[in-house]
């Protein structure tokens, strides 16, 4: 079935090289995600080789630990890792089809490496965003092709979470669009068209979860009653657990864009302001004796 607001899937074009901005916490999984399902070439790219090395890595283990749990064979295993390379040339991209930034969170960053990316691609290579929350018709204004950048949001882990948000910018075009679709099948992954608006749909959801818990402990009740309270209604994670996981700073920076766009219903958080300055990596930290609530930010608040 045709997921809504999907073009016709024979406008899609075909990928044979994708290219990933970015070797950190997405980008790397991403370039796992892209090179397991689709087998074709996967070139990684950041600001100095000692990232790009860390993100090949980080494909190279995943894809080992596939092979520990035999779901891979040595062979296959092998040849997984030898389609995934990276360079810090972007001129390395000049075969990609599909090219996916997942680099530090502000629109000025995106709208750079987007630009400098053109320079070296064809006109048709799609570009996608996995920005969190920032506008997808923005971050193409300035383009010689912006009709071919369109959001394409993943949820961490990659591996394991089926979501895709896929964001139709004012001018992306249907073969965009449709492209986007047919590589989201590919990879799996259940795509759902969102209205190019600050935070698309989960992030607001996220946000707002994220905020209230917050809320709660500001206006007096223990951090682990405020958080625990959503758990028996089946969540695997609790909003301050997926803190973490998500990272302070881009819960921080998806709310900061939330509170510009709607000051009323998205309020930020002092609390979440204080973790980030204090570069801690969440309100619970997991030590031998389980997850405890790490004093210095219980003292931060
Ligand atoms: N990479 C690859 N695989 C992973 C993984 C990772 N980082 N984390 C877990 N897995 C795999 C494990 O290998 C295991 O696979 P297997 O069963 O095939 O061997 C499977 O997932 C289950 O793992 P575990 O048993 O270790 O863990 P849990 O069952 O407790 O699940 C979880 C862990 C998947 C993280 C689960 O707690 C969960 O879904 N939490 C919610 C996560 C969430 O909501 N993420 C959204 C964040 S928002 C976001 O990313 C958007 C951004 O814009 C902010």
């Amino acid at each position: 079935k045709r997921p809504a607001g999907a073009p016709d899937k024979s406008l899609a074009r075909k990928i044979s090289g994708v290219g990933i901005v970015g070797a950190g916490l997405m980008a790397s999984q991403l370039a796992m995600l892209f090179v397991k399902q689709l087998k074709v070439p996967v070139i990684l790219t950041d600001i100095d080789q000692e990232r790009i090395d860390k993100g090949v890595g980080y494909v190279h283990d995943e894809i080992d630990k596939l092979l520990a749990k035999g779901r891979l064979s040595p062979d296959g295993a092998n040849r997984l890792k030898a389609l995934v390379t990276g360079s810090l040339d972007k001129a390395a991209f000049a075969k990609t089809d599909f090219v996916i930034e997942a680099v530090f969170e502000n629109m000025d960053v995106k709208k750079k490496v987007f630009a400098e990316l053109e320079e070296h691609i064809s006109p048709e290579t799609v570009l996608a965003t996995n920005t969190s929350s920032l506008s997808i018709t923005e971050m193409a204004a300035d383009l010689e092709h912006p009709e071919r950048v369109v959001g394409f949001h993943f949820f961490n882990p990659v591996a394991v979470l089926p979501l895709l948000e896929v964001i139709k910018g004012e001018q992306t075009d249907d073969e965009t669009l449709a492209t986007a679709f047919a590589t989201a099948k590919a990879l799996k992954k259940s795509a759902v068209l969102c209205a190019d608006l600050p935070g698309f749909v989960f992030n607001r959801l996220l946000t707002r979860a994220l905020g209230e818990v917050m809320n709660a402990v500001d206006e007096g009740t223990p951090f682990d009653v405020a958080d625990n309270a959503i758990t028996e209604l089946g969540m695997p994670m609790t909003p301050l657990a997926l803190l973490a996981l998500v990272g302070p700073a881009v819960a921080l920076h998806t709310g900061e864009t939330l509170h510009a766009a709607y000051p009323e219903r998205f309020k930020p958080s002092p609390g979440l302001q204080a973790i980030v300055e204090a570069r801690k990596t969440g309100v619970w930290t997991w030590t031998d004796q389980g997850q405890v609530i790490d004093p210095e930010v219980a003292a931060l608040w």
